[in-house]
Formats: C-alpha cells, structure tokens, sequence
C-alpha cells in the first residue's frame, strides 16, 4: 500500500487539488477510480446513495450519467440536494463534494452516449432502471428485442438517459495522518469564491 501522509497542499483551487488527487488515483487504484458514491434526498425527505462514475469534470463541476427514471434519477427532480464521495483506499484519501445537480445538455449526452459500446447503448433501453423485474429472462427478452429494433446498429440515446451535473459549493479534503489526526481542508463557495478552511479531524 501506497502511503501519502503529508499534509495537504493548500495553495491550489479545489478543482486543481481534486485533479492532482485523481490524477494520483488513476495510477494506484487497481479498478474504477472514477467510482464516487452518490446520494440524494426523496420527496419524503428520505436519503439514499449508491455508485456512479464520474465521466467528466471541469470549473463548473462533476458529471454522470444515468437514467431519469430511476430511483436517483426521481430523486434529483425533486431535490437538487446532492453529495458525492470518492474514497481512495490505496492513498488513504476521501473527497467530499456537496452541490446542486442539474442535467447537461441533450449534445453534450449524445456525444457521451454515442462513444459508449453497442451493447451499453442497447442496455441503456432494455433496462428499466429501479424497477421491479420478475425474471433475468425479461432483461435478455428486452435486449434481444431492441437489438433487431436497431439491428441497423444506429442506436439513438434514449430520452430517460442522461447527463447530470454536480455545481459544488463544498469540497473537502481529507487525507489519512498517524494517530487518527488527519488533515482536513474545506472549500466553501462564498460570493462566488472558495473560501477554505482547516478541521479537526
Ligand atoms: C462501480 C460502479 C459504477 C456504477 N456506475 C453507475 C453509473 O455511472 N450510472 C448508473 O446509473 N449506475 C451506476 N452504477 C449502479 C448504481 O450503483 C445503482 O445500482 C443504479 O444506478 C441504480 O440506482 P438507483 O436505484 O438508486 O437509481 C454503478 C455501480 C457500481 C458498483
């Protein structure tokens, strides 16, 4: 295991900290560095979170995609309340990030769709994200099914798919020290600027 226990470099932006941090997690995580834990507030005030991929990111924020419908996807139509995680195991690092989410642009989904493979193309239409299915035959019933509706190949993204962006106004840092003491650095948006601070670990 990798170990990083230095403190945490407090001179940079977020985003230029969040980048150098991910650009290091590319290098150590054995699989999906980009796996950040989403979650997200029901209409009865109820939380919920599960993994996504951050696909992109930049000034504005973090993008995902997933389906509308779906349980997240009914979540954030009604509360754009959301907070993403990313833990890094093997440099014992956590980003927090607390925002509004939004969806991106129908260009800016189909350019991202229409770069994935065929089979998650077909599977963004067979799947009927977060609802009941009585049987994995049902699932290869509907993926045969939409395979001979595009056998042409020419597979259009599904409306009920999408990109969503996370606008941050919090993000922290925080990285593993000896003794339990470790180093935390937040950034709050104040007036349109980052105003950070230390914690207590
Ligand atoms: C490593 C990993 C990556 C995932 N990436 C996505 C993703 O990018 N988009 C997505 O909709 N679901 C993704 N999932 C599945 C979600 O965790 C979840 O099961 C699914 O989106 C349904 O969530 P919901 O019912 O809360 O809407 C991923 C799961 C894992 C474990």
């Amino acid at each position: 295991m990798q170990s990083n226990q230095k403190l945490i470099n407090s001179d940079k932006k977020p985003i230029e900290l969040f980048q150098e941090w991910f650009e290091e997690a590319k290098k150590s995580e054995i699989n999906d560095p980009n796996a950040m834990n989403l979650a997200t507030i029901s209409s009865d005030g109820k939380p919920s979170s599960r993994i996504v991929l951050l696909k992109s990111y930049n000034d504005k924020g973090f993008v995902f995609y997933t389906n509308s419908n779906s349980k997240k996807g009914r979540a954030i139509k009604n509360n754009d309340s959301v907070a993403l995680n990313f833990h890094w195991k093997t440099l014992q690092r956590q980003i927090r990030i607390e925002g509004n989410v939004s969806q991106i642009s129908n260009a800016e989904a189909d350019e991202y769709y229409n770069s994935r493979p065929l089979g998650s193309r077909i599977g963004a239409w067979a799947s009927l994200q977060s609802e009941e299915l009585d049987d994995r035959s049902t699932l290869t019933k509907r993926v045969e099914d939409f395979e001979k509706k595009f056998s042409d190949n020419d597979v259009p993204r599904p409306s009920h798919w999408n990109g969503y962006l996370v606008r941050p106004i919090l993000i922290e840092f925080w990285q593993d020290m000896p003794f339990r003491l470790h180093d935390r650095l937040e950034f709050r948006m104040e007036n349109n600027f980052w105003v950070s601070r230390k914690l207590y670990p």
